[in-house]
């Protein structure tokens, strides 16, 4: 197929390069921040095995078709749609991602933001000595200020940007290519160190043994909305990264690994925390709070546990960072191919649009606490429509689309290159029926207990 837009594309250089990118933009606040809280407040290994389960069965075949329509097309979000289906309306699915994004960027960019205003405290040795009170007083006091969290959140965006305008093969490739394995290699470390801990034995139960009586139908909703936000279904994100995919890589492994590496990083972050909540007899079930309150609140009281806290919000930040860069792609490759503008002044404007959303994300916390909309302050607002609607409705359009509108041969021939590849019958006819029937089945059941909830 022919490239869609005239210019010419920037594409990833090494297969390793889109791995780590895709992995790079799948792990972030996700895994830890999200899912350690979500498996603590929804009850443990129940949670994580209808996780697991969301992902094989959903979260990897929305993946795979994302992935079919990106490289496929060779186009940002909406005109991926249009190249494959000249004359419909589908485009108008992809620029409800761009919209997705902008909405996560503006609040992941606040919460990026406090994980440099921590890592920073984490230098200055801030929480030695601090009790769980203290440091439930420190973050909210800090988080509902008005010029702290402005002033990081305009540091992390930036940063974000700096790295986009690099491009894909020299920023944002390159920083993902040094920067994921460190952060493997910290949350492994931090693993080790929790898991080592007198009394670890008690989270890691919590972690790897069931308690069906906990699962009720929230359960399943959470897990699925995390399975979307932690892999970045439904955002445009593996359209676009899969747009700058070479014509030979085997996109069907190169999906699997990207999954296989978010889940994980996702088991890594909880054996990182887990254990060492219940080795210090703290509720897992703190809620968001989780990584600013009651982590601190353990480094705190670990044997070097200040220099762990400089690692793990470290990692943090390097996690933030390389999801982060994903989402302003979207947008800033959507703004170059419509708009036919320069990388540097896409990135420029869209930097000044998402920074505005983002105070107000920023300031919803604390002085503008009261504009509400829908009984949500803006902050809580963005994050639900994005991952509790655009992700979802961008998931449902992406399914019909491969599974209904593009077919079994399209799909086929696009995930063996044209036939190079071998891939046995069974695996396609799976892969057909779960985009065809399971997946829109599962997405809608959600939508629907979340409209009626
Ligand atoms: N998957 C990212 C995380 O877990 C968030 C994200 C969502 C990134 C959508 C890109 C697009 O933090």
């Amino acid at each position: 197929m022919k490239n869609a837009s005239n210019t010419a594309r920037d594409s990833f250089g090494s297969s390793f390069g889109v791995l780590v990118a895709l992995a790079g933009s799948a792990v972030g606040l996700g895994n830890l921040w999200r899912f350690p809280y979500l498996v603590g407040q929804n009850g443990g290994a129940a949670f994580i095995i209808i996780y697991l389960a969301f992902v094989l069965l959903i979260g990897i075949p929305i993946l795979l078709a994302e992935f079919i329509i990106g490289r496929r097309s060779q186009a940002s979000a909406r005109a991926a749609f249009q190249a494959l289906a000249p004359g419909g309306h589908w485009g108008i699915a992809g620029v409800l991602a761009v919209l997705c994004c902008t909405l996560i960027l503006s609040f992941y960019s606040v919460v990026g933001g406090w994980g440099v205003e921590y890592l920073v405290k984490a230098f200055r040795f801030d929480f030695s000595s601090m009790d769980n009170e203290s440091l439930k007083n420190l973050f909210s006091a800090f988080s509902t200020s008005t010029w702290r969290p402005l002033l990081y959140h305009t540091v992390f965006l930036g940063m974000t940007a700096g790295i986009v305008i690099g491009g894909v093969k020299n920023g944002i490739e390159k920083f993902s290519k040094v920067m994921m394995p460190l952060l493997f290699l910290i949350m492994i470390g931090i693993a080790i160190r929790s898991l080592t801990l007198p009394g670890a034995e008690a989270g890691v139960d919590y972690l790897f043994k069931p308690d069906w009586s906990k699962v009720t139908s929230g359960t399943f909703l959470a897990a699925l909305g995390q399975a979307f936000f932690s892999l970045s279904l439904g955002s445009g994100m593996v359209i676009t990264y899969g747009s700058y995919v070479k014509k030979d890589a085997n996109i069907v492994s190169l999906g699997t690994q990207t999954a296989v590496a978010d889940t994980v990083f996702a088991l890594i972050a909880g054996c990182a925390i887990m254990p060492a909540v219940f080795a210090f007899g703290i509720s897992p079930g703190e809620g968001p709070g989780l990584v600013f309150i009651t982590l601190p609140h353990i480094f705190s009281q670990l044997p070097l546990g200040g220099v762990i806290a400089i690692l793990f919000f470290f990692a943090l930040l390097l996690a933030a960072l390389t999801s982060a860069i994903s989402v302003l792609e979207v947008i800033v490759a959507f703004c170059m191919e419509e708009f036919k503008i320069k990388r540097g002044l896409a990135v420029s404007l869209v930097f000044l649009v998402i920074w505005a959303l983002g105070c107000l994300c920023s300031l919803s916390q604390g002085v503008l606490a009261d504009w509400k909309v829908l009984g949500k302050n803006i902050f809580d607002l963005f994050d639900y429509l994005s991952a509790n609607v655009l992700m979802l409705i961008g998931g449902l359009v992406v399914v019909v689309f491969v599974g209904w509108k593009l077919g079994r041969k399209q799909m086929r021939d696009e995930l063996t290159n044209g036939g190079t590849l071998r891939l046995p019958n069974w695996f396609i006819d799976t892969l057909l029926f779960l985009l065809r029937f399971l997946a829109p089945a599962a997405i809608l059941i959600i939508a629907i207990f979340q409209v009626s909830e």
